[in-house]
């Protein structure tokens, strides 16, 4: 018990004129107890720590009254349970005296070294670094080119990444500045300055000096090191509760990780998968660019639908109602005549109320038309892009190197799901071999037939699929999973589908007889595994008549879309397109779990910002 405890109960005790401290060994608290019968304590060796604390003119009338456990009423303590109680609180007291000594201690060795480390702070204030003018003028480089300057003095600039201090003379720092990483190593003076000892992760800084081979048995970035002569704070990162390091880790909540994503992509799996994202884009358009097709730039402000009203975004447009676009497809198609095929890469907009995966309420949309051209020619030319794509990725060896790392590295950042649900570590090669091989054709009917066979049931109602059934996002990745192929799923029916799609010629298929009430279309999704859907397209309805059918069916006003109209009055032609979701496709490429994780800053339901 500690000291003043006792003597507060003590002194409670001599005011109240209770000559007895009474101890319970059941029903009693040292901690709470007041030494009364109401209230007593629960030990004897603090009874003998309150006795103590009775001021000795009347300590001889109290005494200790103790009632164990089994007794109804309180006894006079024995002489020996006294003494032995005293000789406890007094091994006790020394082991607090003990401990307050060691206490007193640390506390001056702290306040002893915070001295040293203010005295040594106020030093450093003192010493000023200068450039040497005897040496060569620095070339000044980007860390990628770092190892193509081996000898020669340079000036690289950069975030601080790492920090590692060896003794008082050696501080060894890892920048990075979005093109490599960089060990620089300070000596001597240069690690003495008041920059050099408050240098906090995430400061920018210059650093001048030589370049050199890594001595035999040392590792870092590139086998190459820079031996520093000056350097010099650019500006500098905060420190303490504020410091980079302790905002956040892969453990954080996804919350604290979207809020932070600014930072957060200064990570090695988010700049990576950025970097690839990059490349992913230029990919797509030189693969149109080796077919000659011309890239457009549709409108993002639009008065029509093109995938259904749910998921529009509704905004007041000048006093008119109108829409972020769902879709670049109507326009894609306008510019067929003028100038042939054609693609975009731009933002398409979805009102998902869902929380899943692979949607967005933005997304990058990667989207192509082609005119005079079949059903199978689309097919053709979908497998065909994928398949260049990913070839263009993998014979760039940075990319291909990003790739395999991210494929390797399993899943550890912002995502909603549990731990468990997370991807593992694969090899990118499986991705490479995959589109090296001829994709899956499969058509909607026998997708149906296939999830009836594997007991795939639907999950409102736990009952078989039918044909018009919707597949949702769950058995469709089952299924795509289980086959571990591309698929190009193609004619669905026309209720399930949007309403430029056309119809297919039944005659060159098998086994409609039964669904002609709801005909099939020339449509087609690419599913691909561990994603599912990552293409969308059709062949489009080209006759004026059926098409203003399909208004009338999907209850569209045909006035809106008189400029797409206007495509099949002046000069029709059969022709198809398809749309690409950017995010998914990256997602299955780098082996991520959540389409959020490869956007610069993913909008979705109630997340706007930053
Ligand atoms: O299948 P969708 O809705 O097709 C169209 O929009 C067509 N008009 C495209 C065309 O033919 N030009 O969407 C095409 C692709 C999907 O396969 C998917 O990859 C992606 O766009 N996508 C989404 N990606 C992220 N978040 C969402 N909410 C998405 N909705 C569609």
């Amino acid at each position: 018990m500690a000291d003043s405890l006792a003597s507060q109960i003590a002194q409670n005790l001599v005011l109240a004129d209770t000559p007895a401290i009474h101890v319970d060994e059941v029903k009693g608290n040292d901690q709470t107890g007041k030494g009364t019968i109401e209230s007593p304590l629960k030990t004897t060796v603090s009874a003998v720590a309150v006795l103590e604390a009775i001021p000795a003119n009347v300590q001889s009338s109290f005494s200790i009254v103790v009632k164990k456990d089994g007794e109804t009423e309180y006894k006079d303590i024995s002489g020996a349970a006294l003494k032995k109680a005293k000789k406890t609180h007094e091994i006790n007291k020394k082991k607090a005296q003990k401990n307050e000594e060691r206490g007193a201690k640390e506390e001056a060795a702290v306040a002893a070294k915070a001295h040293e480390e203010a005295r040594k702070l106020e030093d450093s204030k003192k010493i000023k670094l200068e450039q040497d003018p005897s040496l060569p003028a620095p070339v000044e480089v980007k860390l990628k080119d770092v190892p193509k300057n081996l000898e020669k003095r340079v000036k690289v600039s950069g975030w601080v990444k790492s920090r590692r201090d060896q003794g008082k003379d050696m501080v060894f720092l890892v920048l990075r500045d979005g093109t490599g990483y960089l060990q620089c190593v300070l000596t001597g003076k240069l690690c003495h300055t008041f920059d050099a000892l408050t240098l906090t992760l995430e400061s920018t800084v210059n650093v001048y000096g030589i370049i050199n081979r890594l001595p035999e048995g040392k590792t870092a970035p590139g086998n190459v090191e820079l031996v520093a002569d000056y350097w010099e704070v650019v500006g500098k990162a905060p420190g303490g509760d504020d410091a980079y390091s302790s905002l956040f880790n892969t453990e954080s909540n996804p919350d604290v990780l979207r809020r932070l994503r600014h930072l957060v992509l200064r990570g090695d799996t988010a700049s990576s998968v950025l970097k690839v994202r990059s490349r992913t884009m230029k990919a797509f358009r030189d693969h149109f660019d080796s077919l000659d097709w011309y890239e457009v730039n549709p409108p993002c402000l639009v008065q029509t639908q093109v995938e259904g009203g749910s998921t529009l975004f509704a905004l007041n447009y000048y006093g008119e109602n109108a829409y972020l676009t769902q879709s670049s497809q109507l326009y894609l198609e306008t510019c067929l005549a003028s100038l042939g095929s054609v693609y975009t890469i731009s933002e398409s907009f979805r009102a998902e109320k869902s929380h899943t995966r692979r949607h967005l309420s933005e997304y990058s949309h990667c989207e192509a038309e082609i005119p005079f051209i079949k059903f199978k020619d689309l097919l053709d030319t979908i497998e065909g892009m994928v398949k260049g794509v990913v070839a263009r990725l993998w014979d760039e060896p940075e990319t291909r190197k990003m790739l395999v790392e991210l494929n390797l590295r399993k899943n550890d950042e912002a995502n909603d799901e549990t731990k468990a649900a997370q991807i593992v570590g694969r090899d990118f090669a499986d991705i490479k071999s995959l589109i090296e091989q001829p994709f899956l054709r499969m058509e909607y009917k026998d997708a149906i037939k296939w999830l009836n066979e594997h007991g795939v049931k639907r999950e409102e109602d736990g009952k078989d699929f039918v044909y018009g059934d919707d597949i949702p996002e769950k058995p469709e990745r089952y299924m795509t999973d289980a086959i571990n192929k591309p698929i190009l799923l193609t004619h669905f029916p026309r209720s399930i589908k949007a309403f430029y799609m056309q119809r297919a010629d039944v005659s060159e298929l098998k086994g409609y007889e039964d669904f002609m009430h709801d005909p099939p279309t020339e449509s087609v999704d690419l599913l691909v595994p561990g994603v599912g859907e990552v293409v969308g397209g059709s062949m489009r309805i080209w006759d004026t008549e059926e098409l203003m059918d399909a208004f009338v069916r999907e209850g569209l006003n045909p006035e809106t879309y008189y400029w797409y109209l206007d495509q099949r009055r002046y000069g029709t032609m059969p022709h198809g397109g398809f749309g690409l979701g950017i995010e998914r496709f990256l997602a299955w490429i780098t082996n991520r779990f959540s389409v959020r994780e490869v956007c610069l800053y993913p909008r979705f339901t109630e997340c706007c910002q930053p």
